[in-house]
């Protein structure tokens, strides 16, 4: 039986870099099978979705994904549309759910939720965000991303831009990472730095500096992973007016660059990359976006399938 058959997807902390590597060996896969040979993967299987927040990629890229090998979707991405505003509970909701279908993949806002959708679930159930805590199909798709552009993990200097305080897909990836042979330098406002409970067993793993100066190591880095300001996960409005547009790479920045670095964003971005950055070489954010559809697709077959694929 292969490590994923029927298990919940809900935190990066659950898997090893062995684990990791299959999965990037099975997304390979999925880039390479003829489109008849992967529409056999999960014939016949249903996804269901539960968005408590709004989504463009994750989503939709879990749709693409099980509709690319041969499953289909159905769910809710409107809240405001569904019994919920009856009062029917998270709980209540995911039974039902998984009733309908063979997987689910729940966004919510709320640190916890997705492990405890799995307790009250029948099925298989997937993180896609989970309050500030963590988005680990995110953090699967950007290790992957990193792999295919820069043909390794081990030995990297990666920077995380941004907002490290809210941004879940920070923690994700940091966890992610620490399997790694990786220098990670943190880069945010003084109010944004890095939550240091949530990284005390990371801490253990891997080591990192944190400053407020993007041009401390820019010209040293080999990824630059860069976030939004969660501008709807802070207390206050005068809070994230403070620290808005504290970083945007621009064509000036790249100057300073390595030839061979790379950008990444798990999106959406807001201006903290300009527009025009996106048609150098060093722009990947778009390429992520496209990856994330594979390693889903990828996450999926391993679920639903008790040998693999
Ligand atoms: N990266 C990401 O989670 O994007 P969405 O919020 O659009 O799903």
């Amino acid at each position: 039986m292969n490590d994923f058959y029927n298990k919940d997807i809900i935190s990066i902390k659950d898997y090893t870099r062995d684990q990791f590597e299959t999965i990037f060996d099975y997304t390979e896969k999925i880039i390479n099978l003829d489109p008849a040979s992967r529409r056999e993967i999960c014939k016949g299987k249903t996804l269901s979705y539960l968005f408590y927040e709004p989504s463009t990629r994750t989503r939709l890229s879990f749709e693409a994904a099980i509709s690319s090998i041969g499953g289909n979707s159905l769910g809710i991405s409107d809240i405001s549309s569904s019994s919920t505003q009856k009062g029917e509970s998270l709980a209540d909701t995911v039974k039902i759910m998984s009733i309908y279908s063979d997987v689910l993949v729940l966004r919510h806002p709320l640190d916890g939720s997705s492990r405890f959708a799995a307790e009250v679930s029948s099925k298989p159930v997937i993180n896609a965000g989970s309050g500030t805590e963590e988005h680990p199909t995110q953090a699967i798709q950007d290790l992957f991303t990193i792999k295919k552009e820069k043909k390794k993990i081990d030995g990297l200097k990666i920077g995380i831009v941004g907002d490290l305080k809210y941004g879940r897909t920070v923690y994700s990836l940091l966890s992610g990472l620490s399997n790694y042979d990786v220098d990670v330098h943190l880069i945010s406002p003084e109010s944004l730095r890095i939550r240091t409970d949530s990284i005390y067993e990371i801490k253990k793993k891997i080591s990192f500096t944190e400053s407020t100066d993007i041009e401390e190591y820019i010209d040293d880095l080999d990824v630059i992973y860069v976030t939004r300001i969660q501008k709807e996960r802070f207390p206050d409005e005068e809070e994230y007016l403070k620290v808005k547009g504290s970083y945007v790479i621009g064509l000036d920045l790249l100057q300073k660059m390595k030839e061979d670095s790379i950008i990444l964003h798990p999106l959406p971005r807001l201006d903290e990359i300009a527009n025009d950055v996106d048609k150098t070489k060093h722009a990947k954010y778009f390429q992520q976006a496209e990856y994330g559809k594979h390693t889903r697709a990828a996450l999926l077959g391993l679920t639903l399938n008790e040998n693999g694929f």
